[in-house]
């Protein structure tokens, strides 16, 4: 395998879970919805909500800078047509992965001009040594050191999203061309 496991698949679950119930009981009573990024966060999206025992909606926003390479893109774009109406709600954004900060820092200000009564954000994963905007998110699974990682929702290349771990891939691969479908 060319992915060496760096959080297993038995920490993303109990972590996740820890968050779960964190998240539950700040939010009892609450208009919560849960806004995760797509398309990274999409399995601890699933993961995530199935700890949160209190009502909660789900929203959907894509916002994308990576486009198939491992550095940050000059222009994030956010896909308004899925923007969910988080109108007097209270919001969690969710993301995979905070890197330089950027796409949180956007999507906050676009979520707080549509009407939300609070905007917070999760990540699972926060990278050390990246971040240029200041941004603390409100919820982190795991800090990990400045590595691409895939896996568990992460792509490299639009691969490896399936696998039920977070892994660093192995010298070399990033970079080659792209494999066939
Ligand atoms: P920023 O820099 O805006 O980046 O905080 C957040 C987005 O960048 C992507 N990203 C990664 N994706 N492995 C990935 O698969 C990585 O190591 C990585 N670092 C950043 C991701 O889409 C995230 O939402």
């Amino acid at each position: 395998m060319p992915v060496e496991v760096l959080i297993p698949e038995d920490a993303l679950r109990a972590r996740i879970h820890e968050l779960g119930a964190e998240v539950a009981r700040e939010y009892a009573g609450k208009p919560l919805t849960i806004v995760a990024v797509l398309t990274g966060s999409l399995i601890v999206l699933a993961d995530l909500i199935r700890s949160i025992d209190v009502p909660h909606r789900i929203g959907l926003v894509h916002a994308s800078s990576y486009r198939g390479a491992t550095t940050t893109g000059s222009t994030l774009v956010i896909n308004e047509a899925l923007a969910p109406d988080v109108a007097d709600r209270d919001v969690l954004l969710l993301d995979d992965i905070l890197d330089t900060g950027r796409t949180l820092a956007a999507l906050v200000d676009h979520i707080a001009v549509r009407g939300a009564r609070s905007v917070r954000t999760a990540v699972l994963l926060r990278k050390l040594g990246r971040q240029i905007v200041p941004l603390e998110p409100d919820y982190c699974g795991f800090t990990i050191p400045d590595a691409f990682v895939v896996g568990y929702g992460l792509d490299y290349d639009d691969d490896y999203r399936h696998l039920p771990y977070v892994g660093v891939l192995k010298e070399g691969m990033i970079g080659r061309p792209p494999r066939d479908p």
